[in-house]
């Protein structure tokens, strides 16, 4: 069984960045959903091989990776933000190695928003380590589980899924973008990247 996290920061923690109104529901409703529903999933797979009864294999092992990946990004996305008054840094090793594979932190930072804009429907952006790349890349992310590379570590992620910028932004996503860089944490961030072994 998996379990939720709890948040790293009070629910009004991001504001006027993120507010309280969204993060509430996207935590305690949205996110405890998918956490919820990953675990039914995991019981009744579990269930299936004890009963021997295989019926329903291919729709859960599908569900699992939709609601398990929905808990798994949900739960990096709310870690990698912090107050904006933490004013965290990108690591040394970190800047390096963003101005090896980008260019430069401002290019770097271009791709990602340019990207975060166009993610198509319901989906994520991902600054993730390509280990048999050995180098960072960009990625647009379908639903929860679609469009990766296998291997993939992500160190940032940004929700682009509606229900984490209408109520606030409403359909001005590159205004929720824009807002998301001030509330990164990039010690967590750091933190991801050198947990990584390279
Ligand atoms: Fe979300």
């Amino acid at each position: 069984m998996i379990k939720m996290i709890d948040l790293p920061y009070p629910i009004n923690a991001l504001e006027p960045y993120y507010n309280r109104e969204t993060l509430a529901i996207h935590y305690e409703t949205l996110y405890k959903g998918y956490v919820d529903k990953t675990n039914n999933i995991l019981e009744k797979l579990e269930k299936m091989r004890n009963e021997g009864n295989f019926e329903a294999v291919k729709c859960l092992e599908k569900d699992l990776s939709f609601q398990g990946s929905g808990a798994i990004l949900h739960q990096l996305f709310f870690e990698n933000m912090a107050e904006a008054s933490l004013e965290s840094t990108l690591s040394e090793k970190l800047m390096n190695r963003i101005t090896q594979d980008f260019g430069s932190f401002e290019k770097f930072k271009e791709q990602f928003t340019e990207s975060s804009k166009v993610v198509e429907a319901s989906g994520w952006n991902l600054l993730v380590w390509v280990p048999k790349f050995k180098k960072l890349e960009i990625l647009q992310c379908e639903k929860h589980q679609n469009l990766t590379l296998w291997g993939c570590k992500p160190l940032l992620v940004l929700d682009m899924w509606e229900h984490s910028y209408f109520l606030q932004y409403k359909s001005k996503r590159p205004e929720y973008i824009e807002a998301f860089w001030n509330i990164v944490n990039w010690n967590k961030v750091n933190e991801r990247f050198e947990n990584i072994d390279i």
